[in-house]
């Protein structure tokens, strides 16, 4: 059989070698908010891999070791003289220098970390624009000791004689400070200056853009062939809901399993809004029954979420064989799914990538062998805001949008031990209200998660004259870049004071509320 090439993707503006820095992905980020493309590769890309790809740009991503380690991760410094223009932060900029013949040593007066204003010393393309005495966000442990020749020193701050370094002629540039951190002022000030002035990148990667490109793609990669899609409803599913409907409208299947642990409203909310105002095929699996009777006696949470995973592959299998066969399955893979997983199965005769699991936390045990999808996901370079703004350009309403976060296994594992319909019924009856308050008080989208969990005791109140025992509700409200670490919102009293009246008021089993005060970590956000 013949390999079906895949119409070329575009190749990045920018180039990001990462060195194992926690903000590689902010730097891509960064540009892309600037509207130019940039990828996260690795710091072993060969030389012959960059000039295919022959970015207009390369920038050096810091890391956390010091150049002169055993192990220290280096780049082929053939880099330097592909005419390319580089911009080393922090570990970046110290391995060009000792690359190019400069000294590094651990910081002559301390290590610096934090805040720090920056002085300019003489004019250069990297800081035009920057005001004198600016803060920039520091980390580090080493300094430059000695240039390289052909470069100098263009800002120092209290601590490093050489804050950023550039060598005009053959455009390579350095910062010992990160201007990627929203901390540092005028950072976007550096980033853009490299990207437009030095690097001569176009302001071309736009919402608008990345349809125009990816919608023929995903054309010319299914064909006439049938596509699948599991729907959840979050943000990233329904983008692609939409995203394949107008790609290839009715040869896309969404399949909506409903496995009972789902918020107030939301199954009916979503066919109502895919099914019928859109006219986006939905099937609507009635998995209620089967989902409870399994998590019957259930209460460890590390079983019941894989129970329900096992169940949620049952289910898919079942209604896949049933509705298809299916050739591919979309699946809303984002970029930062993809940057963390290297080891991807990709199809021998074309190159796609194949399904082994089906995404996040439903992939307890992968598909089965004899269920194995190609894949189409199309969101696969985009970051999260990114794809937000793809479905507010494809129609989505913000309601879906700008919606929280929601787990996989859903209220099942908001519910401390063994579930139950009258607990599920009780805390959607709680998280609605919860949710209510927390938009009506305006705080929705400045809050990560706002939900209600629902604890399995029972604790004494009164109310009239007659005593009750009933269930707490837990509020908890987070706040969050990314999930991976939270704080708890400080929600006014006046919001709290409304949704504990109101959900002990409206509640029937509940009696009383408390409010979760612990950040992550150590917490986690969840409760199971
Ligand atoms: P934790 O509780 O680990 O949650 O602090 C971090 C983020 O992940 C979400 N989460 C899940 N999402 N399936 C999902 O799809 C899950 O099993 C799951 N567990 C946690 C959580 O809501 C938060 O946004």
């Amino acid at each position: 059989m013949s390999k079906k090439l895949l119409k070329k993707e575009r190749n990045p503006s920018i180039l990001i070698l990462d060195f194992g820095s926690q903000y590689s992905e902010l730097i891509a980020r960064r540009i892309r908010e600037a509207d130019v493309y940039s990828l996260v590769v690795s710091n072993f890309t060969s030389i012959k891999d960059i000039q295919d790809i022959n970015p207009k740009g390369i920038i050096l991503s810091g890391g956390p070791n010091s150049v002169y380690e055993d192990n220290a991760p280096k780049c082929d410094s053939k880099i330097f003289d592909l005419g390319i223009p580089v911009l080393g932060i922090c570990y970046g900029m110290q391995l060009m220098v000792k690359e190019l013949g400069g000294e590094v040593t651990p910081a002559i007066k301390k290590a610096e970390y934090g805040r720090a204003p920056i002085n300019i010393d003489c004019e250069s393309d990297l800081l035009s624009n920057v005001l004198d005495k600016s803060i920039m966000w520091m980390s580090h442990g080493d300094s430059i000791k000695k240039l390289p020749e052909g470069f100098v020193q263009i800002s120092h701050t209290e601590n490093t004689l050489h804050a950023a370094i550039s060598n005009k002629e053959k455009r390579l540039f350095g910062v010992q400070f990160h201007p990627e951190v929203i901390h540092s002022v005028f950072g976007m000030t550096v980033i853009k200056n490299f990207v437009y002035s030095i690097s001569n990148c176009k302001a071309d990667w736009t919402t608008e853009t990345f349809l125009e490109e990816t919608i023929p793609r995903i054309k010319q990669q299914v064909g006439d062939k049938k596509v699948l899609l599991a729907l959840s409803g979050g943000v990233d599913s329904s983008t692609l809901a939409f995203l394949l409907n107008r790609a290839i409208g009715k040869q896309l299947t969404c399949m909506f399993i409903d496995q009972g642990f789902m918020r107030k409203g939301e199954p009916e909310f979503l066919m109502e809004f895919f099914d019928k105002k859109f006219h986006i095929k939905v099937e609507y699996i009635n998995a209620r029954e089967r989902f409870i009777n399994k998590l019957n006696g259930i209460t460890d949470p590390e079983e019941k979420r894989k129970i329900i995973g096992r169940e949620f592959i049952r289910v898919f299998e079942e209604e896949s064989n049933r509705l298809g066969p299916f050739q591919y399955l979309a699946q809303g893979t984002l970029y930062p799914d993809v940057i963390e997983s290297a080891g991807t199965n990709l199809d021998p005769k074309t190159g796609e990538r194949i399904a082994v699991k089906i995404k996040s936390h439903h992939n307890v045990g992968g598909l089965p062998k004899d269920l194995q999808f190609k894949l189409v996901e199309p969101l696969r370079k985009l970051f999260k805001d990114e794809v937000r703004k793809v479905g507010g350009v494809l129609g989505l309403p913000d309601e879906i949008i700008k919606r929280h976060p929601f787990p996989g296994p859903g209220l099942a594992i908001r519910i401390l031990g063994e579930v139950s319909n009258e607990k599920l019924n009780c805390l959607r009856d709680a998280d609605w209200i919860v949710r209510d308050e927390i938009k009506k008080s305006g705080l929705y989208n400045d809050i990560w998660q706002a939900f209600a969990v629902l604890l399995p005791v029972k604790t004494v109140g009164v109310m009239g004259d007659k005593r009750t025992y009933a269930w707490p509700i837990v509020l908890r409200c987070v706040s969050s870049e990314d999930g991976m670490t939270a704080d708890w919102s400080r929600i006014p009293y006046e919001t709290l004071e409304r949704i504990s009246n109101r959900i002990v008021n409206e509640v029937e089993q509940v009696n009383r509320v408390v409010f979760d005060i612990t950040s992550k970590p150590p917490g986690t956000i969840e409760w199971e």
